[in-house]
């Protein structure tokens, strides 16, 4: 991938100095932006090497991705909720804008015109209840302040939870969604929402829609650390035959070659190649573990024999995700095409036992 060359020192994003280079950013990018549309899929613009994400949502994989980008030279902020987050944020050096829909209503204009100013925006905030798609309730103010002077490209993340209950069969994108509940309904409809926009608008917007997300923090192995049991919703999950799920650092991946060769109102299935139940993974990161630390983790009961009991064999609610147009079409090559080489990559980075173990 081609990377720009914004000077690697970062300041603190609270220091003067930090402050000065924002201003003096912004102010040359509002004028690169106004100046030109991009129409083409370079990713620079006209006269300039702009590279700007706007991510929506700075949770678990906003900051994944955020630094994967930054790491690449691109310019990256976004958003989260709360002050005291915003402060952990800014003290890990990213730049961030407080949104709550809950609160904000209609958005601060300053987040909507915040918008303008970039290249690049991934939605990664989950639908509200009662409310849908935190931005997307005020697309008619949307529609009237977003322009494409800069704006090129948009990826709204979602979940395969939106196919519903398909009796264990594949499911691609072509297979209807039946979203079984409120939520998911309000997750369908604003995948289409942006998709709309994206077209109305005349930006490429897309839909991941994404198997449960694992990576550094978020996985098997740091549940039996931190909890060495699981919880009840974690049981009750244990029954399932098939759980789609993908690497943090293929979501990446993914929108790395999305950016690439936008293709406007296309949805992609991101997920690995191999659904395994939970079971299979709970016990594999267990083994990983016991590997890694046997002085640690002796006292635990391996979760195939004590947590983790097989349920029958009712496919209810199941489904195997297909990804091969995430393969094809942007051209994909997972880092981790199964759990194994997920949790592997996770416990590999795991210099030492990362708490004071609750079972010794
Ligand atoms: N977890 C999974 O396995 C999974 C699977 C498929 C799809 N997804 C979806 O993929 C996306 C990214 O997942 P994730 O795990 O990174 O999610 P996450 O860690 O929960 O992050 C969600 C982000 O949305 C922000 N947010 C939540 N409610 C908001 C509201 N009312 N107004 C404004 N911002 C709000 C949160 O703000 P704060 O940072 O202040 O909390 C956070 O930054 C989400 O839409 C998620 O639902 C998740």
């Amino acid at each position: 991938m081609e990377t720009c060359h914004i000077p690697a020192v970062r300041f603190p994003a609270c220091s003067p100095q930090h402050q000065f280079n924002q201003s003096i950013k912004k102010a040359s990018n509002l004028q690169l932006c106004s100046n030109h549309i991009n129409n083409n899929n370079n990713i620079r613009n006209k006269n300039g090497t702009e590279k700007r994400m706007f991510i929506l949502g700075m949770g678990y994989v906003g900051q994944f991705v955020a630094q994967h980008f930054i790491n690449q030279g691109w310019d990256v902020s976004g958003t989260c909720t709360s002050i005291a987050k915003k402060e952990k944020l800014n003290d890990m050096g990213f730049e961030v804008h407080l949104f709550d829909a809950n609160n904000d209503h209609p958005p601060k204009l300053e987040v909507v015109d915040i918008l303008n100013e970039y290249t690049h925006i991934l939605v990664s905030i989950p639908p509200c209840k009662d409310i849908g798609d935190p931005m997307l309730q005020h697309a008619d103010l949307l529609k009237k302040r977003l322009n494409n002077e800069c704006l090129q490209w948009l990826c709204y993340l979602s979940t395969t939870g939106v196919y519903g209950d398909c009796g264990g069969a594949w499911v691609d994108e072509n297979y209807q969604p039946n979203p079984p509940t409120e939520l998911l309904k309000l997750r369908l409809a604003a995948e289409e929402g942006w998709l709309r926009l994206g077209h109305d608008l005349g930006f490429a917007a897309h839909v991941f829609r994404l198997g449960g997300i694992y990576g550094p923090g978020r996985s098997a192995i740091d549940t039996i650390i931190k909890k060495g049991a699981l919880s009840d919703v974690q049981r009750g999950r244990s029954f399932k035959k098939y759980t789609s799920r993908v690497h943090v650092a293929d979501i990446c991946n993914a929108l790395n070659e999305s950016i690439h060769k936008p293709s406007p109102g296309r949805i992609y299935n991101i997920v690995d190649d191999d659904p395994a139940p939970r079971t299979e993974v709970f016990s594999y990161a267990h083994k990983l573990i016991s590997e890694k630390w046997p002085s640690k983790i002796k006292k635990v009961a391996s979760p195939a024999t004590n947590e983790l009991l097989t349920g029958e064999g009712s496919l209810r609610g199941e489904k195997r995700v297909v990804n091969e147009r995430m393969k094809k079409e942007l051209g994909v090559r997972l880092l981790h095409p199964s759990y194994r080489s997920g949790l592997q990559s996770i416990c590999d980075q795991m210099h030492n036992y990362p708490i004071s173990s609750p079972h010794e």
